[in-house]
C-alpha cells in the first residue's frame, strides 16, 4: 500500500489555479509511474476572493487544516484593487500569516537557468539559492506600524540573534549539500546594508558567528545596492545567498529575471516542522483564466515540495520522485516546443502540463 500525505492545496486568486491544475496532474503522474507514496490532496478556500465575497481570506478552519497537513501547497494570491482598511493589500493575511504562525523560516529560492529558456537577459552558468529570512527583518513589523497626525510613517526593522542564527545555520547546510553533490567548495553570501543600519550590522555579524561551524565554506559579502550589479553581471559567482526578509523578497525577483522570469522561479517556505510551497510569482491578474500563464514555477515548486517531504517521510522514493519532476522539466523545456510565452515560445498553460507529463510518462525507471 502506497503511504498517503495529506497536502492543504490553495489554488487561490488571478493565475493561481490555472498553474496549481498543472502542477497537480504533474504530481498526480509521478505518484502513479512511482506508486510508493499517494498524495492525498486536500483543496482550501482561501483567497483574496474569498475575502471580498466573505471579509475572511483564510478561516481558522483552513489554516488548522494547513497546520494538520504534511505540506501546503499554493498557487498564487493577490488581487491588488482588494484592500485592507490601513491600504496595503489581503495576500499577507494568507502568506504572511502562514510563514509567521508556522515559523516557516526559510524562503528557499532557487534561480536556474535552464537550457531551451530564451530570455533577454540568460546564462547557462546560473545555478544558486537565495535563502530568505522569512520571519522577522522589516516585514516583521506588518500591521505593527505607525502613522502619526497623517505626517509620519514608521515601521520597525526586527533582527533577532535566534532569526538570523537559524537562517544563516540553514543556508550553510544547504551550501554543504550543493558542495557535496556538486564536488566543489560551497559558499555563502551574506547580503545586507550592514554599512548603514545597526540591525544590519547585527545580521552580519551572526552571520560570521555561524559561519565559524563551517570552516569547509567560504565567506562572502555583498551591500544589497551592490548585489544589484552582481546579479546581473557576475552571476556565476552565487552558490547560496542569505539575507533579511524585505531585501530577499527584492532580490529573489531581481535572480529570476537573470534566467527567463517569474514563470521559472519555485520556492519552498520552510521551517523546523512545516513547510509552503509555491512560486516566488504574484497571481498576475491580467492573464489570468488565458491559459497562457507559465505554471514551470509552480511545478518545480511541487518538486521542492517532494524532496522536502522525503527528509521526514524517507523510503518513500520521494526524492526519486522530485529528481524525476526536475528532469523532465529541463527536457521538456531543453526541447523548446509548447513554451509559454514569457520564456520565448508561444506555447499554453496546459500544453506546458501535457509536455511535462508526456517526458514523465517515456522516462525509463532505472
Ligand atoms: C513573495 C510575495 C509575498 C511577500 C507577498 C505575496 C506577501 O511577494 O512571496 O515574495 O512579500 O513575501
Ligand atoms: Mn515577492
Amino acid at each position: 500500500m502506497p503511504k498517503s500525505l495529506k497536502i492543504a492545496v490553495i489554488p487561490g486568486d488571478g493565475i493561481g489555479p490555472e498553474i496549481t491544475r498543472e502542477a497537480v496532474r504533474v504530481l498526480d503522474v509521478v505518484q502513479k509511474k512511482l506508486g510508493t507514496f499517494e498524495l492525498d490532496l486536500q483543496y482550501q478556500d482561501t483567497s483574496v476572493d474569498r475575502y471580498r465575497r466573505t471579509g475572511v481570506a483564510m478561516s481558522d478552519e483552513a489554516f488548522a487544516d494547513c497546520k494538520a497537513a504534511d505540506a501546503i501547497f499554493l498557487g498564487a494570491i493577490g488581487i491588488p484593487e482588494v484592500r485592507l482598511p490601513d491600504g496595503t493589500e489581503v495576500q499577507p493575511e494568507i502568506v504572511l500569516r502562514l510563514r509567521f504562525s508556522l515559523g516557516l523560516y526559510s524562503g528557499i529560492r532557487p534561480v536556474k537557468y535552464y537550457e531551451g529558456v530564451q530570455s533577454r537577459i540568460m546564462d547557462p552558468r546560473i545555478d544558486y539559492v537565495v535563502m530568505r529570512e522569512s520571519t522577522e527583518g522589516l516585514y516583521a513589523s506588518r500591521n505593527g506600524g505607525n502613522v502619526v497626525h497623517d505626517e509620519i510613517a514608521t515601521d520597525t526593522m526586527v533582527i533577532s540573534r535566534m532569526g538570523t542564527a537559524r537562517i544563516v545555520r540553514a543556508a550553510a547546510k544547504l551550501a554543504r549539500q550543493r558542495a557535496a553533490a556538486k564536488g566543489r567548495r560551497g559558499k555563502v553570501t551574506c547580503v545586507d546594508k550592514a554599512n548603514i543600519l545597526r540591525s544590519y550590522a547585527f545580521f552580519r555579524k551572526v552571520y560570521d558567528e555561524v559561519m565559524d561551524e563551517f570552516p569547509d565554506l567560504d565567506r562572502d559579502y555583498a551591500y544589497v545596492d551592490a548585489m544589484m550589479i552582481n546579479m546581473v553581471l557576475w552571476p556565476e559567482r552565487y552558490d547560496v545567498i542569505v539575507v533579511e526578509n524585505m531585501f530577499g523578497d527584492i532580490i529573489s525577483d531581481l535572480g529570476p529575471a537573470t534566467v527567463g522570469g517569474m514563470g521559472m522561479a519555485p520556492s519552498a517556505d520552510a521551517g523546523d516542522r512545516w513547510g509552503m510551497f509555491q512560486p516566488s510569482h504574484g497571481s498576475a491578474p491580467t492573464i489570468a483564466g488565458q491559459n497562457i500563464a507559465n505554471p514551470i514555477a509552480t511545478i518545480l515548486s511541487g518538486a521542492m515540495m517532494l524532496n522536502w517531504l522525503d527528509e521526514r517521510h524517507p523510503g518513500l522514493e520521494l526524492k526519486r520522485a522530485a529528481d524525476l519532476i526536475d528532469a523532465s522539466v529541463a527536457e521538456f523545456v531543453r526541447k523548446k516546443e509548447g513554451l509559454t510565452t514569457d520564456i520565448g515560445g508561444n506555447g499554453t498553460t496546459s500544453g506546458v502540463g501535457d509536455g511535462v507529463i508526456a517526458v514523465i510518462e517515456k522516462a525509463k525507471l532505472g
